[in-house]
């Protein structure tokens, strides 16, 4: 299929005189020919077999007459396409599964045709959806269900053409239980309407990676003019406390690189189920309720997550190899609204502490790994295994050092001009490294200070790189003499100081010690994520087992990626904790979303 895509699109960059841009190796899709302008859904959300039903009517626009239209699919069931005006039936393939890839659905278009209508039935085990029962939820009352497409799993709720570097603006209506509410990435409701019936549009053009669809027993809270959060009753108010500045944050990135465009700016509390972090869906951020720590320790992920409205929803990697434009530039920005936020101290710590997790990464796959490029080779695998850290912090770190030579000022205007120059577009590597070339680094002596060619496509981090130091640390740093630290002085820490703390208690501390600081500090019982997943590591490390219990607990509950695999993997590093981790993982494996279940089947084996 690739080979005959690809020969396709020479073939007709030669006819067409098309730009040169490589295809995305993730999509089948061949926009050049025919690409989707706007998508019309009409939905109902099917909680007793657990079904997404319904159609997508989509606005062609075709750059090749003769050719038909490639859409991405997977565990899709087609029913039929029709031309929606004439009613007339369209003769289409489902073409072979290709794993990740899914099935693509090549539909013939006759002459003058400039729309389709599918109709289609979603899996109940669409890779992208996970449907809660009410006793996975807070209120115990309604069933949940979320959408994740990123990275290529839209393509599991919608025939699409999923690739991040097609855009198209969509309505839709959804159809969902009474007493429910639904909200995608688009103009939300903030109030339930009593038929369950909804109508969305999403005015502005978006890649399929950020079509988002969650329903479930939602309560909207407003937090600033144009800023609110979305949760289940019995969460709400936790979560508007939570993120209070969330107005202030977005009022501080648009004073640093220009409007927010896209209206209002909510997030929607998930299920703990979540396998993110974050995720940065238009108008609809959704969130991880592991950050409700409460004391407002860990909302720089909501600056990361609103940052994302610029970089990546409004400039967007081209392809997943080029992930690293979203996440580098997201983290660089994120830094940026904490430091007006809380000032410089504070961004300082975030700083180190993302220099002691990419050490931590490279020093995991190698200096010397491809895995540890900016530009990634995810050819003929599943993006999803392939996208890790080093898009985040090796990209920030990148953008760190140009900021460094040609100072805050310049650089500044540089990416204001970034965002704006290539709004609602997206750009592979080369391109960016084009424009940072023509506007920014623009004598040769620069570029060789930089290095930009080693920081992109070399492995390892660059020796140029700036060392970060935080003041805040080196007094937590003191304190690792002592076997407790000073009560009086560890009262002041908060959720930063403690990590690196921890992460910098010795590799072979004594279970004596760490009884002693736990009776003091509470480890085992913190109401802190971050925290736990911190300890609960070293926990297993040491074989510690006052806090195994808690442990299998939190693992169980969590469905968040980054804490959960790296603990099953220190757990499974013995025989004995292997058997541990899979016992826990039998109880965990209903709980979690398709994507942590695939990380982890591929792990333990499922
Ligand atoms: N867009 C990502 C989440 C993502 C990445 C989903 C790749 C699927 C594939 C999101 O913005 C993100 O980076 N989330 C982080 C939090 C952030 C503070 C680093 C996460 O989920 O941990
Ligand atoms: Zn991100």
């Amino acid at each position: 299929m690739r080979t005959i895509s690809a020969v396709l699109f020479i073939f007709s960059s030669l006819m067409f005189n098309l730009k040169a841009t490589p295809p995305d190796p993730h999509s089948c899709s061949l926009p050049q020919q025919v690409v989707v302008q706007k998508v019309h859904l009409d939905l109902k959300v099917d909680f007793n077999q657990n079904i997404l039903k319904g159609s997508a009517i989509l606005d062609l626009q075709r750059a090749d007459t003769m050719a038909p239209l490639w859409l991405d699919t997977r565990n899709l069931k087609i029913l039929k396409i029709i031309d929606p005006q004439s009613g007339e039936i369209c003769k289409y393939t489902l073409h072979p599964e290709n794993q990740w890839l899914g099935s693509p659905l090549e539909i013939e278009l006759k002459a003058g045709l400039t729309q389709v209508r599918i109709e289609y039935e979603a899996s109940p085990e669409a890779a992208a959806l996970q449907w809660l029962s009410p006793e996975q939820t807070l209120g115990k009352q309604h069933p949940f269900l979320f959408s994740q497409s990123q990275a290529i799993l839209a393509r599991s709720w919608m025939p699409i053409q999923d690739s991040p570097g097609v855009r198209f603006r969509f309505d839709a209506t959804v159809q969902v239980p009474p007493g429910m509410m639904a909200l995608m990435s688009a103009e939300n409701p903030q109030k339930k309407s009593p038929d369950g019936k909804y109508s969305f549009k999403m005015n502005q053009p978006i890649p399929a990676y950020l079509m988002s669809l969650a329903v479930g027993d939602f309560e909207y809270k407003k937090i600033g003019r144009n800023t609110g959060v979305y949760a289940e009753p019995r969460a709400l108010e936790a979560a508007a406390w939570e993120f209070s500045e969330m107005q202030d944050m977005l009022d501080a990135a648009e004073n640093l690189y220009g409007a927010y465009q896209w209206e209002q700016y909510d997030v929607l509390l998930l299920p703990p189920s979540f396998p993110f972090g974050g995720m940065e869906n238009p108008r609809i951020t959704y969130a991880t309720p592991t950050i409700l720590a409460g004391d407002r320790s860990l909302v720089s992920l909501i600056a990361h997550e609103l940052a994302h409205s610029w970089s990546g929803n409004l400039v967007t990697n081209a392809t997943w190899n080029d992930f690293w434009l979203n996440e580098g530039f997201t983290v660089y920005f994120e830094r940026r609204i904490m430091e007006a936020l809380k000032g410089k101290p504070y961004a300082d710590m975030l700083e180190l502490l993302g220099w002691q997790d990419v050490h931590h990464t490279i020093e995991d796959f190698g200096k010397d790994s491809p895995s540890t490029c900016l530009k990634l080779k995810l050819d003929g695998k599943d993006p999803d295994d392939g996208m890790n850290d080093i898009a985040y912090e090796k990209g920030y770190f990148f953008l760190r050092t140009i900021e460094n030579l040609v100072g805050r000022e310049a650089f500044d205007a540089f990416l204001k001009r970034h965002f704006t120059a290539n709004a609602f577009q997206s750009l592979n590597t080369e391109t960016f490294l084009q424009q940072l070339y023509q506007y920014l680094l623009i004598s040769e002596e620069d570029r060789n200070a930089i290095q930009v060619e080693k920081w992109v496509y070399q492995p390892g981090m660059p020796d140029n790189a700036p060392q970060p130091k935080a003041e805040l640390f080196d007094k937590v740093s003191e304190q690792l003499t002592q076997d407790l630290p000073d009560a009086g002085i560890a009262k002041a820490w908060s959720t930063h100081e403690w990590l690196h703390y921890l992460r910098h208690l010795p590799e072979d501390i004594s279970l004596a010690r760490m009884e002693k600081m736990d009776n003091q500090f509470g480890f085992t019982q913190s109401g802190n994520s971050e925290i736990l997943a911190e300890w609960f590591m070293l926990a297993f490390k040491r074989n510690y087992q006052p806090a195994y219990e808690a442990a299998e607990r939190f693992i169980i509950q969590t469905g968040r990626r980054k804490f959960i695999v790296p603990l099953y993997k220190e757990l499974a590093k013995t025989p004995k904790g292997k058997m541990l981790a899979r016992s826990i993982y039998a109880k965990a494996r209903p709980n979690y979303h398709f994507v942590a279940r695939a990380t982890l089947d591929d792990l333990l084996g499922a």
